[in-house]
């Protein structure tokens, strides 16, 4: 029987995670899926080998994308060449299509701006998804609802019987809470930014950034408002914020668990979505 590396979503988001620095070449003719994401926060890259295998990852940080939408196109693709070249490196094969997501509700001229990041990166494109839909790739929520709270902007998929029945996306994010904490401690952005996600200093941070994510809990209660959801999985990097799943649980009266790895259930599904053109 063929294994396939997704049966246990948190074992195959560890092995993502480990194939940013551990990268496995493909066996010849390995059929590969590849998925870029472009983000508020970073820029990532991620290919999967045969039956969803992860084989390496790529990841920059950035500030090309905002509120989901992409601000500095030509730092975008020259950021995407680097991690394209740096993958095909160390697989030894050309990468020249990709899977992208958008956030749900981006307009048909935006999506063609990621599309031609993408293209000017040598990628050309063979799927779009909207983000929350490809996290559940991932995940497999049959009924629910998958936040996706990134640097920018917090997107939201409801699902019925596995299939996606309604979608919104908000510009709040990590940038947010970032805020915060700079306004609290009256410091630059990046130190905030080292502040919010230094473990040490988790539980001192809580009350700084609490209501923030009450205010995430309110978008997503009001997003939410005409749909019978029991459970919320929450997922993108700011769902790894401590507190973050009793806050939503509270302000939305549903049960809010976030996913393994939060932040990398986007990009892999965006992998996962990846159909090559014949
Ligand atoms: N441990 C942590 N605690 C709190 N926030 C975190 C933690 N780790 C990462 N983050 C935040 O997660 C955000 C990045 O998440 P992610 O990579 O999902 O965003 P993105 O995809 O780039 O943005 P978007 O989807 O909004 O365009 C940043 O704001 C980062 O500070
Ligand atoms: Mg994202």
């Amino acid at each position: 029987m063929q294994q396939d590396y997704l049966k246990q979503p948190s074992l195959f988001l560890s092995e993502v995670e480990k194939s940013f620095v551990n990268r496995t070449k493909p066996q010849k003719n390995e059929q590969l899926k590849i998925g870029l994401d472009l983000g508020t926060a970073s820029i990532v890259l991620v290919v999967l080998g045969q039956d969803n295998r992860p084989l390496a990852a790529a990841r920059e940080f950035a500030e090309v994308v905002r509120d989901g939408l992409v601000v500095d196109y030509a730092k975008a693709i020259q950021i995407t060449t680097r991690l394209r070249r740096s993958l095909e490196e160390d697989l030894g094969v050309e990468l020249t299509q990709t899977a992208i997501a958008v956030p749900p509700g981006t307009s048909d001229r935006d999506t063609s701006t990621h599309r031609n990041v993408a293209y000017g990166a040598g990628l050309e494109v063979t799927t779009v998804m909207d983000e929350p839909s490809a996290a559940n790739l991932v995940l497999g929520v049959k009924n629910g609802a998958i936040v996706d709270i990134g640097g920018g902007t917090t997107g939201v998929a409801v699902l019925q019987d596995g299939k996606v029945i309604h979608t919104f996306d908000e510009p709040t994010g990590g940038t947010h809470v970032t805020l915060v904490i700079a306004g609290h401690y009256k410091v630059s952005f990046a130190e905030a930014e080292k502040i919010k996600t230094d473990p040490s200093k988790k539980q001192i941070n809580l009350p700084v950034i609490a209501p923030v994510l009450q205010k995430m809990g309110t978008i997503i209660k009001e997003g939410l408002k005409n749909f019978a959801v029991e459970e919320i999985h929450l997922v993108g990097g700011t769902s790894s914020a401590v507190g973050i799943e009793k806050i939503i649980s509270l302000e939305t009266k549903c049960k809010a668990v976030a996913s393994a790895v939060p932040i990398l259930v986007t990009p892999s599904g965006i992998a996962l979505s990846f159909e090559p053109t014949i």
